[in-house]
């Protein structure tokens, strides 16, 4: 399992992974719980000051992935979806309030299994989340996904081998298998993903504004 003061390390084009570095001297975590409306639904979110993954807060492609979800209902509904990186786990917590079948996943750390599980009850909602660290081997019953979703993880471009590892995890040998990814961020080094993504099979297609759909070629 990658360690998590190994963030501290990652490649990354903005300033703000400065302050990451300076992680250590932080003792005591900063929570606040925030309502927000989306799509007429009410949600309650907690969300964390100091995390190394960026996973306390909700990400702007949030918002972008849902748009596109209501738009496109009938290619999702009915679905066994899986997030990974759902950090809040605002996305899955919404999705399963509208009737989708989704289960979150994050990096194998505490503070966020633990905010995710609480940001489930805030919201009176169950769904299985798995603390999935990318590269590690899923459980067999983990596996039997047939969507994938993501908002904003191409944050890391040092993981992103990893990252490869455990989509082929979730999508090799499934023919109608595709992950359907939003990143808002513009960072130097995200083209590296679409050219591991060439190597490890896949193909990928601009669906809509930094909205990506990747399948494995057939
Ligand atoms: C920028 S945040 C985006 C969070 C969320 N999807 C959103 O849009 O609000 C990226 C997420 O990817 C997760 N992540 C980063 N590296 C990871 C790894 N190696 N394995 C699993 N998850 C990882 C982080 O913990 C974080 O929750």
């Amino acid at each position: 399992m990658l360690d998590l003061s190994d963030f501290a390390k990652m490649t990354n084009s903005d300033s703000e992974d400065e302050d990451n570095k300076k992680e250590n001297i932080i003792t005591e975590q900063v929570f606040e719980e925030k309502l927000i409306e989306v799509h007429g639904e009410k949600i309650k979110i907690r969300e964390f000051a100091y995390s190394n993954t960026n996973a306390g807060v909700i990400w702007p492609s949030t918002y972008t992935l849902i748009d596109y979800l209501l738009l496109n209902q009938e290619r999702f509904k009915n679905k066994k979806i899986i997030e990974l990186g759902s950090a809040t786990g605002v996305l899955s917590i919404f999705l399963n309030k509208k009737g989708y079948n989704v289960t979150s996943s994050d990096y194998n750390a505490d503070e966020i299994t633990e905010n995710i599980n609480f940001n489930k009850s805030l919201n009176n909602i169950e769904f299985k989340h798995i603390p999935h660290t990318w590269g590690d081997t899923f459980k067999e019953e983990d596996k039997d996904f047939e969507i994938v979703i993501a908002s904003d993880i191409l944050l890391y471009v040092q993981y992103f081998e990893k990252l490869m590892i455990t989509l082929r995890q979730l999508m090799d040998n499934k023919k109608d298998s595709f992950m359907l990814m939003a990143y808002g961020r513009k960072l130097y080094d995200s083209k590296k993903f679409f050219v591991l993504l060439e190597e490890n099979d896949f193909e990928y297609e601009l669906v809509g504004s930094k909205t990506w759909i990747i399948k494995k070629k057939q």
